[in-house]
């Protein structure tokens, strides 16, 4: 068996933090989107994975690597164009061959793994297996529709009238017959080979396919507000452990992780949280579900249920920094310089909230 995993596309919904980054490589409690993703593969007993890359190829590569420290083999797959996930399917077939597959979307972020989904697959005789999850708005997913003995029987894209509250969770299971499939489908109205109408192709053809009803959580990470919600959801479930320094004066309580090299001095952190590498909190409040990555400063500030990417520095601001995503290198600061204004200097797309 192997895995194929899906790291292309523009990121646009994410702007301005993804001109610069795949959106893939956002850290979640301080680790990359795409990681988790490689470790559920991995935990899964899957070592042999592609990577289908796109304009962010170079980044990809150098923080992922061959896959030595994950124990994998990674192959990367380039894809000229985000031109559908049945698409990028295509362009892996020489990786894939003849074997099944688990095809797992990049910028998904699900609780408790695959492992179970993996065995069932592999015990059963069916040729694709789809996991699916209850959402309150399946109009903005991949959507199934189910008959009385549970085989999938339609699957639609985005439908604005949505046949059942059951979502397409980016986490699919093939045998090779997905291959002919792929190759008979038409773009749709989007321009895109889509995996739904090749699945529905397989369905049609008499082929088995099966859902896998996800019950824990499922995030989604395309847009800025999932982020924040699956940094609070992973945060959760982080194991604290205190490996950095924390001064006498400052209240750490015991649901926050303090990485290596970290200072926390004269300041008040309450968990679910994590400091990371090199940072260093200097007379700040942290409240919970905060993500602060490497080589952060946070003095004279006060932050809360937000992330904040490596290298920035956050001093003297008046007011509580709150449900903010933060990118990387960015300076906010207060101005002692008159007249007595707010300064910035923001990229396209950004977003600030004012008092
Ligand atoms: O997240 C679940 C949803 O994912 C499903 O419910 C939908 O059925 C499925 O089509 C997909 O919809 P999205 O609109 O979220 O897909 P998105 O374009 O965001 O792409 C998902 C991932 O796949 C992302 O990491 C980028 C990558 N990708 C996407 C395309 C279109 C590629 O690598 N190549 C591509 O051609």
């Amino acid at each position: 068996m192997k895995g194929l995993i899906l790291s292309g596309g523009k990121g646009t919904r994410l702007y301005p933090l993804t001109y610069t980054r795949a959106k893939q490589l956002i850290p979640v409690a301080n680790k990359p989107v795409l990681f988790r993703v490689i470790e559920a593969i991995r935990d899964a007993g899957i070592t042999d994975i592609g990577i289908v890359v796109g304009d962010t190829a170079e980044e990809v590569k150098a923080a992922v690597g061959r896959g030595g420290r994950w124990g994998i083999q990674v192959t990367y797959i380039h894809q000229e164009q985000p031109l559908g996930l049945a698409h990028a399917v295509k362009v892996s077939q020489d990786f894939l061959g003849d074997d099944p597959f688990v095809m797992f979307l990049g910028d998904n972020v699900i609780q408790g793994g695959i492992t179970d989904l993996v065995r069932q697959f592999q015990e059963s005789d069916w040729n694709a297996q789809i996991v699916l999850t209850r959402v309150d708005h399946p109009e903005q997913y991949g959507v199934a529709e189910l008959n009385e003995e549970g085989q999938v029987v339609r699957l639609i894209e985005k439908p604005k009238d949505p046949p059942s509250d059951l979502a397409l969770v980016g986490i699919y299971m093939f045998d090779h017959h997905i291959h002919q499939a792929v190759a008979e489908i038409k773009p749709s109205w989007r321009g895109e080979l889509e995996i739904t109408d090749a699945i529905q192709w397989l369905v049609d053809h008499g082929y088995k396919v099966y859902p896998y009803v996800h019950r824990g959580w499922w995030i989604d990470t395309g847009r800025p507000g999932d982020i924040l919600e699956a940094n609070s959801l992973v945060l959760e479930e982080l194991e604290p452990v205190i490996e950095g320094y924390v001064d006498r004066d400052s209240e750490v309580d015991s649901r926050v992780t303090v990485e290596k090299g970290a200072e926390i001095i004269n300041s008040v952190v309450r968990g679910p949280t994590i400091i990371g590498r090199r940072s260093r909190i200097v007379n700040s409040y942290i409240g919970p579900f905060t993500s602060i990555y490497h080589d952060v400063t946070i003095e004279n500030s006060e932050i809360e249920r937000s992330i904040v990417l490596e290298h920035s520095v956050i001093r003297d601001i008046p007011a509580r920094i709150q449900d903010s995503l933060i990118g990387r290198n960015v300076t906010l600061n207060r101005s002692p310089m008159k007249p007595k204004a707010f300064k910035m200097n923001l990229g396209d797309y950004s977003q600030v909230g004012l008092l």
